[in-house]
């Protein structure tokens, strides 16, 4: 079950420019000709790189954004609308991640929003949940999760079947925070259960089970395994190691070891 899960998503944030991204999809589609994988890798370029990507896309990898405007409606400089995206063929959109809830000041109320409008337009959220230090110092942890995954449950219950992923990304342990420390594979997992757990508690079984949960923060092609080997870890949100086409291809290493199907029993 859990190899059915796996899904690998490489973040290039405002690191790479437009250029950067044409050439690593193109060189990343061809490393996946060649090697294919059975587990879903997808891109997730600056906005400005979208639509230059989305041309150079045959179909292996899937393509992310990485924010949306909340509402389609309203006039709002410099935003995006899940519309647009969804013109640009794009498959999911990572809303929550902790840099904008911090430098933008985005709260649990936006982020619901932004998930809602993604899930009703279609798109899948890539829903960035976490702690940050200071909560992680004063024992936190499971206090902050629950509170910031009950607020996306609120908007998501009078959905049939909806279609998302979590990514489970301790604030602290991002390696451009400011303390960019380790989050043991150990301790990730157990955030991973709880996360299951609550989504378990509203969905039920068999929809818990589906559900692909993500780990981010200083996943790099030498530690990867050891988190995608976890039992509840089912992939990677990465940001620094797949901004280099070496980096992303030892990611997808990693992660085909960990998916692969005849290592489950
Ligand atoms: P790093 O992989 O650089 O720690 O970044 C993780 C992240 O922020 C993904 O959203």
């Amino acid at each position: 079950m859990k190899h059915e899960r796996g899904k690998l998503f490489g973040t290039w944030k405002n690191r790479l420019s437009v250029a950067a991204s044409e050439s690593m999809t193109r060189a990343l589609e061809a490393h996946l000709v060649e090697f294919p994988t059975t587990f879903e890798v997808s891109v997730c370029p600056p906005m400005v790189a979208m639509a230059p990507v989305q041309r150079i896309l045959s179909g292996i990898l899937s393509l992310t954004a990485q924010n949306l405007v909340w509402d389609d409606d309203v006039s709002f400089t410099g935003e995006t609308n899940a519309t647009h995206l969804l013109e640009l063929g794009c498959k999911y959109v990572i809303i929550g991640h902790s840099e904008r809830r911090i430098y933008l000041r985005e709260d649990d109320e936006i982020v619901a929003r932004k998930v809602q409008t993604a899930v009703h337009h279609g798109l899948s959220p890539v829903i960035c949940i976490g702690e940050f230090y200071e909560d992680y110092k004063t024992g936190r942890t499971k206090a902050v999760i629950e509170s910031q995954l009950a607020s996306v449950i609120r908007v998501l219950r009078n959905t049939e079947n909806p279609q998302f992923v979590i990514a489970y990304e301790p604030a602290w342990a991002i390696s451009t925070s400011r303390e960019a420390l380790k989050c043991e594979p150990d301790l990730a997992n157990a955030n991973h259960l709880l996360i299951r757990e609550l989504i378990r508690n509203e969905w039920g079984h068999d929809f818990a089970e589906r559900t692909t949960i993500l780990y981010g923060g200083s996943v790099s092609p030498q530690n990867a395994r050891d988190y995608f080997l976890q039992s509840d870890i089912d992939g990677g949100l990465v940001g620094t190691a797949s901004q280099s086409l070496d980096g992303f291809k030892g990611l997808i290493a990693a992660a085909r070891y960990a998916f692969n199907p005849k290592l489950e029993v």
